[in-house]
């Protein structure tokens, strides 16, 4: 009998360095899912390359082409719904995530955000560590809710910043983080038993 493994639906904006962590681990044996479809919600998504390179479905849904959030969402709830996704993995993707897509997949949307959350949400995480003086920054991966960059946190790692470094020395060392932990992160919800009570994400011991 073939093996059944969960579908994943990818959701990008840019290069998709994440999204090729997921097919690399998947490719390697070390998470058992299948990437089901990569939507972009632009056209020029360099991520886009490399899903159809991994014979990955591609969708470009453009935000703009929709008169609001809700009308694009539910479309976005409508793909991946269609394609039986068991949980949807945000990579880089610049949109917030309103109520259609929320209530299509509660508790099972996933993104990646590098800083250790709650410090520094939203853009130029790392910039803003690096201003705010910290002296170690991160990568989080959390469930999503209607909160920007807000949900329990699943899986978070460190990183030492250091004195001489800039936004990109700093980036490129919380990147290989966010590489290592987000497959990890996706394994873990596919596993199951796990629980949510308040913010806290927990593993059954
Ligand atoms: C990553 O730093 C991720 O944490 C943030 O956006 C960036 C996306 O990079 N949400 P990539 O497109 O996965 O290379």
């Amino acid at each position: 009998m073939p093996e059944i493994r969960p579908a994943i639906g990818v959701l990008i904006s840019g290069r998709g360095s994440n999204l090729q962590a997921l097919i690399d681990a998947i490719d390697q044996g070390k998470l058992p899912a299948a990437i089901a479809v990569v939507i972009a919600n632009r056209p020029g998504a360099g991520g886009l390359e490399r899903a159809r390179a991994a014979g990955i479905e591609t969708l470009v849904i453009e935000h703009r082409a929709f008169p609001n959030r809700d009308a694009f969402d539910q479309v976005l709830a409508n793909e991946l719904l269609a394609r039986r996704v068991s949980l949807v993995c945000l990579a880089g993707f610049m949109r917030l995530i309103g109520t259609p897509l929320l209530e299509a997949f509660p508790n099972r949307i996933l993104n990646i955000h590098p800083s250790l959350l709650p410090a520094f949400p939203g853009v130029d995480a790392q910039r803003q560590a690096l201003e705010h003086g910290v002296k170690f920054a991160g990568a989080t991966v959390h469930l999503v809710t209607a909160e920007l960059d807000g949900g329990p946190i699943v899986q978070q790692a460190t990183v030492p910043v250091r004195d001489d470094d800039t936004v990109e020395t700093l980036s490129a060392r919380i990147l290989i983080e966010e590489h290592r932990i987000y497959p990890e992160a996706v394994r873990i919800m596919l596993d199951g038993g796990w629980n949510v009570t308040g913010r806290r994400f927990r593993r059954r011991s």
